[in-house]
């Protein structure tokens, strides 16, 4: 058991670690049932990494979670992006389409997690730094298989159910996480309007993907839903590019961000529905409901990021 004390010195780095993990633990752990699930049977040995690389952030997760009870901001349990209230049903019926284990404890352990009390327990400092140590060691070596599984399909010597752009995706989202978490267990705090901004045209970019390839997993009978999510790619797209554009006065930053901000709840809205839809099995598509809930959770995690600013006050710290 764990004294408790106030550390305010350590505060933000134990708070923001553990939300980050809690958050992208669980996203890695996803893009591992994913890759399992797209596998042929005959590709043994990458069946067998992916289905390592799940258990490996179950325990990243476990103790992340361990270490997070009255520790995790309340603003980041609201916002659900670690679970929304389909994630334990899309979870039932994932495991019980693609057969593959999903340890649901874990997620129910979450759902009980309590908001940050105001007091941090005095001895938990080392304990993150451990599991950000290892949490990069690991991040890192499934960085470099997703890489080594795009490499092989797109050379045509491996064959999986992800489109290529699934596959670079969620190796951009391993080096996102790599560098945020670098970043705070190096304590570096970059100009906070840079951030805010790289964090916008990364996030952009991942949005409009999320569009295009649920556009091309939707079954092609399913107009009206292929449409919102061409409108939905387009409007990312031109977005991205305007982030993208030299020398962003403030006037424009300010603009934008209502715009990435409108963009960003109308994704979200759209993928909640999607999940709800396929959990009813009302859509006709190739999408499992673990993979649209956690498009949901990408897009409520943009969008805590994006809620942060205020006309005047221009990054998160
Ligand atoms: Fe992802
Ligand atoms: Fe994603």
């Amino acid at each position: 058991m764990l004294a408790t004390g106030s550390v305010p010195m350590i505060g933000n780095f134990v708070r923001e670690s553990l939300d980050l993990h809690l958050f992208f633990a669980r996203i890695m752990r996803e893009h591992a049932i994913f890759m399992q699930a797209g596998f042929l049977p005959k590709d043994v040995t990458y069946l067998q990494q992916a289905a390592q690389f799940k258990c490996q952030y179950d325990e990243i997760l476990k103790e992340a979670i361990r270490l997070s009870d009255c520790t995790t901001s309340g603003e980041v349990l609201q916002s659900e992006e670690l679970l929304t209230d389909k994630t334990l049903r899309a979870e039932q019926k994932t495991q019980e389409l693609t057969g593959i284990p999903i340890d649901m404890a874990l997620t129910a352990e979450e759902l009980r997690l309590n908001p940050d009390s105001g007091t941090l327990p005095a001895e938990i400092e080392p304990y993150v730094c451990a599991l950000n140590q290892k949490a990069m060691l690991l991040i890192t070596s499934f960085a470099e298989f997703k890489a080594i599984v795009l490499d092989q399909v797109t050379h045509c010597c491996l064959i999986t159910n992800l489109f290529p752009l699934q596959i670079e995706h969620v190796y951009k989202e391993a080096l996102y996480y790599l560098k945020v978490l670098k970043r705070l267990q190096n304590n570096q705090f970059v100009d906070s309007r840079v951030d805010l901004l790289e964090q916008e045209v990364f996030w952009d970019e991942i949005m409009g993907e999320h569009a295009r390839f649920v556009r091309h997993l939707l079954d092609p009978s399913e107009r009206a839903l292929c449409r919102k999510a061409k409108e939905l790619t387009k409007g990312f797209e031109r977005l991205e590019q305007k982030m993208k554009g030299e020398g962003l006065p403030a006037s424009s930053f300010g603009r934008l961000m209502h715009e990435n901000i409108a963009a960003t709840l109308s994704i979200a809205e759209f993928k909640a529905m999607g999940t709800e839809l396929i959990l009813a099995c009302q859509l006709k598509s190739l999408l499992s409901p673990l993979l649209i809930d956690h498009t949901l959770r990408e897009a409520n995690y943009y969008m805590r990021i994006l809620q942060t600013w205020k006309p005047g006050y221009l990054g998160r710290r």
